[in-house]
């Protein structure tokens, strides 16, 4: 099939999957109508911050006034304050399931989390404004995601080298990866010891009420993570972009000088020259959190990277067979790591996510930064095994990088991404 009938294919299926998890209603809360996206119809029934983003990105291709009401249904549960929350739980009834429920009573404000996700919301519009060149949507939209990157800004960058630290691993959008296993400093496939730390540190989240400079301070969980900071630094510039279209100048400067400072401190300071990759950095301290995983690979995603360090990203670890060139790539954690795990990764009842499954919206990433970079052919390979997975297994939360079988949920909304790469 060539990639327009694909394509016509997959617009189909992706209308079908979001109006399966289509979700709307009253919000006696918030006192307006919602309507949304959530990324599943069974349990994931909330509205997150990226998925809502990548949802938004995949509407722009077949409706943009959907996609603009996913980005403006989202931003209404932005505080007062600027921050905008990972996930807002719409409805009137009681938070559930089990973790939910937990994560939001650990919150300081009704019905939505106190943690943030990768600020993906403006790549988002970029995307849709290209599309049908709303002005009107940028005048509304903007000076909400423009607070929210300030209120990054100011709270959570407490040493100031213009790197956005996360105070919690589900902030990365990449909850069980390893990466945090090095935060956390124990490096053993010891599950109960990881849930045992991260609700520690949600508890002390908690009792500090969430004052992020004093959490950075106590330096418990403080990591200037990959792929948080890549989102922040090209929505920053998504922002400088699009302020320049309705005449904003001083803000489209601003979002410009940021992107600039942002990106110089990520390919300085989060480069290992001696492993020619990149690693998140936590603590006071700027350790290196040592460990192979897809946020290593993301900076390619990122204008200004140079070309010695993408062909050191491309041709020593994407394909290196050892690492992420695997049968359907980009495994989450590179092979040789101790953690991967192509499979599910049961704990009890829950699953550990991120721990080397192939998902959609990394690929997204690295494909978008493969082409920016003139990696075509190799773009094109990727896509074309993230097809036969698809193929394959349909639309799922994830899925095995050796074998393309799918796990978790099925009519995964982000996993639609893939027709806005053919
Ligand atoms: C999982 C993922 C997170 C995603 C959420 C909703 O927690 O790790 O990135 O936003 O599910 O799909």
């Amino acid at each position: 099939m060539g990639n327009n009938a694909l394509k016509t294919k997959y617009i189909q299926k992706a209308k079908a999957i979001f109006l399966a998890n289509l979700m709307q209603g009253y919000s006696a809360w918030k006192k307006t109508n919602y309507k949304y996206i959530a990324p599943a119809s069974k349990e994931y029934i909330y509205q997150w911050l990226w998925d809502s983003a990548f949802h938004a990105i995949v509407l722009s291709h077949f409706d943009t006034s959907w996609a603009k009401s996913e980005i403006r249904n989202f931003l209404m549960g932005q505080w007062p304050d600027g921050f905008i929350p990972h996930v807002v739980f719409w409805g009137n009834k009681k938070i559930l399931p089990h973790w939910a429920y937990i994560e939001s009573k650990l919150s300081i404000r009704p019905r939505t989390t106190a943690l943030t996700q990768p600020p993906a919301l403006a790549l988002a519009v970029e995307v849709i404004y290209e599309k049908d060149k709303d002005k009107d949507f940028l005048r509304d939209v903007l000076p909400k995601l423009a607070r929210h990157h300030r209120w990054l800004l100011e709270n959570r960058d407490i040493d100031k080298d213009n790197l956005i630290s996360i105070i919690s691993p589900n902030e990365s959008g990449m909850d069980e990866s390893p990466v945090f296993q090095f935060v956390a400093g124990f490096l053993a496939q010891d599950a109960a010891r990881l849930h045992y730390y991260y609700r520690r540190g949600d508890f002390l989240n908690h009792r500090f009420l969430f004052n992020s400079k004093l959490i950075l301070e106590k330096d418990y969980f403080n990591c200037e993570e990959l792929v948080f900071n890549t989102v922040f630094i090209q929505a920053s510039r998504s922002l400088a972009k699009l302020f320049l279209e309705i005449g904003e100048i001083s803000e489209a400067k601003f979002f410009d000088g940021i992107a600039q400072k942002s990106e110089n401190s990520l390919l300085e300071k989060c480069w290992d020259d001696k492993d020619q990759i990149f690693y998140s950095i936590f603590s006071k301290n700027e350790k290196k959190a040592k460990v192979k995983t897809v946020a290593s690979l993301i900076p390619l995603f990122l204008d200004g990277i140079s070309k010695t360090q993408a062909d050191a990203l491309v041709k020593k670890h994407l394909l290196s067979k050892n690492e992420f060139w695997t049968n359907f790539p980009i495994p989450s954690v590179a092979k040789n790591e101790i953690y991967y795990t192509p499979t599910e990764t049961p704990f009890y009842k829950v699953k550990l996510l991120w721990r080397g499954p192939t998902w959609i919206n990394t690929n997204w990433f690295v494909i978008k930064g493969l082409r920016k970079h003139g990696y075509d052919e190799i773009a094109d390979q990727i896509i074309e095994k993230t097809c036969q997975m698809i193929e394959k297994s349909g639309f799922r939360e994830y899925y095995n990088p050796e074998t393309g079988e799918g796990y978790r949920r099925s009519n995964f909304g982000w996993s639609t991404l893939i027709l806005d790469l053919l």
